[in-house]
């Protein structure tokens, strides 16, 4: 065994350990901000991109979208869905129901739009023309599904089970249509302006009337996203 004494550099390394990075030594709280700094760095990058996501769905889906900037800043459904994607942010944080119901009431006085923050909304959910949407604490929708204004995805029971629809991807929900109780919508359907749905609908229906009835258009013969200016 070696008795040779130890330099004090040589035993502070010892004693913690250091990282060289690009020739610098670095101590493990250095390392943890960088860390903390890059992870920063991909959230809001993250964020930006699901903006940009949100922002594009949206001028495909409203002919009446002048440009980029008038959609950021002029509609109320897109508002809704980012102060939503907020709230149910805050609502799976420890303490954080209460702050989530109070933005999502602020979101629905400045929209129209209520969103339970409960709610799992997916990507590039977009509502046209905002006002009157209601949807459920326990409704589950899709990617690329589209709304239009007086939508609900309501409950048709007071236990507290799971009590509002899941809505496939690639779905348009017409004005004023009622989807009521845990029923599974699938994807690609199309439900008819002021529907009433209380009953699941298959992948690919058009479902319209009350109660809904369905039918299956050939593959290819309906538009995606139905061009509201036929309608309004
Ligand atoms: C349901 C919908 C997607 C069907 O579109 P489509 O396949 O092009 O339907 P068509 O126009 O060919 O109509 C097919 C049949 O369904 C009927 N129909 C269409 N929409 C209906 C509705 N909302 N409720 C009841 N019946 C409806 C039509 O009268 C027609 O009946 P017929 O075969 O007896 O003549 C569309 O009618 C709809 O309701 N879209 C919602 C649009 C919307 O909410 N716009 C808001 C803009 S602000």
């Amino acid at each position: 065994m070696s008795t040779a004494p130890r330099d004090a550099g040589a035993e502070a390394t010892a004693r913690t350990p250091l990282t060289l990075v690009r020739g610098e030594e670095r101590q493990p709280a250095q390392r943890h901000t960088r860390r903390s700094y890059a992870a920063g760095l991909g959230f809001v990058r993250t964020l930006a991109q699901r903006v940009a996501e949100d922002v594009t769905g949206a001028m495909e889906r409203d002919p009446a979208a002048g440009s980029r900037l008038e959609v950021v800043l002029t509609s109320p459904g897109l508002h809704a869905v980012w102060g939503h994607r907020a709230a149910h942010a805050l609502w799976r944080l420890p303490g954080g129901r209460l702050p989530a119901r109070l933005l999502a009431t602020g979101v629905r006085f400045a929209t129209g739009v209520e969103i339970h923050p409960a709610a799992r909304i997916g990507r590039r959910f977009f509502i046209d023309h905002g006002m009157g949407v209601v949807i459920g604490e326990t409704a589950e929708v899709g990617d690329d599904v589209m709304v239009y204004h007086g939508v609900t995805l309501g409950g048709r029971s007071m236990a507290r089970i799971k009590r509002h629809p899941t809505v496939g991807n690639r779905v348009t929900i017409g004005t004023g249509a009622r989807v009521l109780g845990p029923v599974e919508i699938g994807d690609d359907v199309q439900i008819g302006a002021n529907s009433v749905v209380v009953k699941d609908i298959p992948s690919g229906a058009v479902a319209t009337g009350i109660p809904a009835r369905l039918r299956f258009p050939k593959k290819g013969g309906l538009n995606q996203w139905v061009d509201p200016a036929i309608y309004i």
